[in-house]
């Protein structure tokens, strides 16, 4: 069991899933923890390939592990890519928790999701919420994989003594977004469809549902500061939820991305399309009495995840 304040300062850290969005961000946050930075390309080293792994873990015997590695997606995705989600996401997990175990690792984060306790679950949702009802359907496949790593992460602190910690995010969003026209998160599937009706004059944008759906929005970068902080300060087999512990309704927040991008059209609602559940909120009391709260407002955020869509769209374009 590593030790609780845990100094990251000289440890040899693995971020899995460096190049993701939360990935990515954990990368630039630790830029200022004079870490030993450890990361491997999907190429060379799939986390679904155990032998390689489990070879590589060896060799490189990291310290700590951020576990940032997944196969994510919206619900589109979610749903209908439902064997790619349940498997890739079970034998990662089950790879690299075996893994960091094996090398000996002092500390890994599993990074669950908000969107994996039960669809019926009492907002603001809490971390003992999990588990105790049924999954939304639509996402149930991926839903049963996180399950099931921040189970093995629980199982293996009760029988070996690992500091193996989970953390709950929610809805996150900014640099490195999946902006797919089909498989992206909400928040990317707004920058995208706002822009594109800025740069074509299109006079009005369609938002799926009715817009009175409540949801709570995380900027990735703090994300990634609230996962360091609990890597060097939380030891425990308890939960822990990331969020804002703020919502707001998806038209209020359709009007502050097209804000943020310069739309100027207007914005009419989808109501044939599903809104999903009418509420998705954290309770992140817990995070607070932990010492951390989210520092980025959300139209500071969405104005920088917007700046780093056109540097990454020109990218792309180049
Ligand atoms: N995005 C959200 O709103 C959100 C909310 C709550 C929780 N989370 C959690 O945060 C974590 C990261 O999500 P994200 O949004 O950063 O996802 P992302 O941008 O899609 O990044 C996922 C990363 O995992 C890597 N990866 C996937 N399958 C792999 C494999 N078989 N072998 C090696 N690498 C693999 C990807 O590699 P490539 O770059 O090669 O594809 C990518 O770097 C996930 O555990 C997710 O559940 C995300």
């Amino acid at each position: 069991m590593a030790s609780t304040p845990f100094d990251l300062k000289g440890k040899r850290v693995y971020v899995a899933g460096h190049r993701g969005m939360v990935g990515s961000a954990l990368v630039r946050r630790l830029a200022s923890e004079g870490v030993e930075l450890l990361t491997v390309p999907r190429a060379e080293m799939d986390l679904r390939n155990q032998a390689a792994v489990f070879d590589w873990f060896a060799k490189n015997r990291p310290q700590a592990v951020f576990f940032a590695a997944a196969k994510v997606g919206g619900i589109v995705a979610n749903n209908t890519l439902r064997a790619e989600f349940i498997y890739d996401n079970l034998v990662q997990a089950t790879t690299v928790i075996h893994a960091a175990h094996m090398s000996g690792a002092e500390k890994l984060m599993f990074l669950g999701s908000s969107c994996i306790y039960p669809k019926l679950a009492p907002q603001p949702l809490r971390e003992d919420s999990m588990l105790t009802g049924p999954l939304e359907i639509t996402n149930e496949p991926y839903a049963i994989a996180k399950i099931a790593g921040i189970k093995m992460a629980e199982a293996y602190r009760s029988q070996y003594g690992s500091d193996f910690i989970s953390v709950m995010p929610t809805n996150l969003y900014g640099p490195g977004d999946n902006y797919h026209p089909e498989y992206s998160h909400v928040v990317a599937a707004l920058i995208r469809r706002f822009h594109e009706a800025k740069v074509t004059g299109a006079a009005n944008v369609v938002v799926w549902g009715t817009g009175t759906p409540r949801r709570e929005f995380l900027y990735v970068d703090d994300l990634a500061d609230a996962c360091v902080h609990l890597m060097k300060t939380y030891s425990s087999d308890e939960l822990v939820n990331i969020g804002t512990g703020e919502d707001i309704s998806i038209a209020e927040f359709a009007r502050v991305v097209a804000d943020a991008v310069g739309y100027t059209g207007t914005i009419s609602y989808d109501h044939s399309k599903p809104d999903g559940t009418p509420r998705k909120l954290l309770d992140v009391s817990r995070l607070a009495q932990l010492g951390w709260r989210a520092s980025t407002s959300l139209k500071d955020g969405i104005r920088r995840a917007y700046q780093a869509y056109l540097r990454e769209h020109m990218q792309a374009a180049e």
